[in-house]
């Protein structure tokens, strides 16, 4: 499945946009503040209905206007049908999604169907940022191929949630347990989810990275989140004293994490440079797309926004190179059109030219 068109109304800058896209390369270059973050921030919208650069949904609806909507065709290569999928936010808050004209009962409805992937000047934080967003590097690919994986996930979060509020509210050992014995199911349900996802990772990632970085020895390991050779309930029952001091949980699924290494045992930011630590970004995400490939018949939606300056015009090509490998639809932005060119070889691509909002087929 691919976004086979996109149409913008009232998005920052963006306020009449409509492109039909190609089911491969889409390149977007521009003068600085064109609007091309914008256009890659509403097919990221979309889809998940929300932004990468603010919390502040408001900030995005354009200054001229009370709401804007994004309407995009989803188009299978199998069928001939496609799937018209809509959002329209208001000022005051009020969300509408839609697909196929019929009102959706949640964003996940859209999520579901084309996976995204961004990199973008934060997408670093991956290596040195908190666990969570590792945590959400293995529940994307688990989200995207295993169905029951949600459910169980809002589960676990329900149970930890009551655990937690007997900590805090000191309602007793007994009240806890109740919500053990629920955690716990969902917890191994979880955890043999994300370690089954993270073997398979571990096996593309190795070739991925071989040739981002072919010098540098990189691993990666998945952490539980706790002492698997003690089990949940005995940890819980350990760390009981502990845990009702800080009133919260210290071991579960909540705690689980993705360990990168360099020769084994260094953390990559003490070691690998600006641009490498960029490309082993890149590398774990490309290998995501690789690996739903492999998976499913879903193709990953990329939005690259800018191959960033850390990274020299060599690397800037082995990683273009990579791209159409990955068979899925890519969004790239520069503000050079030479670049984009450049990188582009002789694959095939839709160009387009952004100027004060207004995007125009090249
Ligand atoms: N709510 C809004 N309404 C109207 N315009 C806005 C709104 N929010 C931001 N803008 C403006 O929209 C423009 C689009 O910015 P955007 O970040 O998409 O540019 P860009 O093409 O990615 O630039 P760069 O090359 O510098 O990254 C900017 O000029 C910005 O000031
Ligand atoms: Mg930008």
């Amino acid at each position: 499945m691919t976004l086979s068109f996109l149409e913008i109304q009232n998005l920052r800058n963006l306020s009449a946009v409509k492109i039909e896209l190609s089911p491969q390369f889409n390149l977007f270059y521009g003068a600085n503040g064109s609007g091309k973050t914008s256009l890659l921030e509403s097919i990221h919208y979309l889809f998940l209905a929300r932004s990468f650069r603010t919390r502040f949904n408001k900030r995005l609806v354009n200054y001229q206007s009370n709401s804007f909507s994004i309407f995009g065709k989803i188009q299978s290569p199998h069928l001939a049908k496609t799937i018209s999928v809509g959002l329209e936010r208001h000022v005051n808050g009020e969300v509408k999604v839609r697909i196929d004209r019929t009102d959706a009962k949640s964003i996940l409805e859209i999520t579901k169907l084309l996976p995204i992937r961004l990199l973008y000047s934060e997408s670093r934080l991956l290596l040195t940022g908190p666990s969570k967003l590792r945590r959400q590097l293995i529940d994307w690919g688990v989200f995207h191929v295993e169905h029951q994986f949600l459910q169980d996930w809002q589960h676990a979060r329900r149970a930890l949630k009551q655990r937690n509020m007997v900590l805090r509210n000191k309602t007793g050992r007994g009240m806890a347990k109740v919500w053990e014995n629920e955690l716990v199911q969902y917890s191994e349900k979880l955890n043999l989810l994300r370690k089954t996802y993270v073997e398979l990772f571990q096996i593309v990632f190795m070739r991925v990275v071989s040739k981002l970085l072919p010098d540098i020895d990189i691993s990666i390991h998945y952490k539980p989140g706790w002492n698997e050779e003690i089990g949940l309930l005995l940890a819980w029952e350990q760390t009981w004293q502990r845990d009702l001091e800080l009133g919260y949980t210290q071991h579960g699924p909540h705690r689980a994490d993705l360990v990168i290494r360099v020769n084994k045992t260094m953390a990559v930011q003490d070691v690998l440079s600006q641009g490498q630590q960029k490309l082993l970004v890149y590398g774990l995400y490309l290998t995501q797309g690789i690996l739903l490939r492999q998976q499913t018949d879903k193709r990953c939606i990329y939005l690259l926004d800018d191959l960033p300056a850390e990274v020299d015009g060599k690397n800037k090509k082995s990683f273009a190179a990579m791209l159409p490998k990955i068979g899925g639809q890519i969004f790239l932005k520069s503000v050079d059109e030479a670049e984009l060119s450049l990188l582009l070889g002789n694959h095939s691509a839709a160009m387009f030219h952004v100027e004060q909002g207004r995007v125009t087929i090249t």
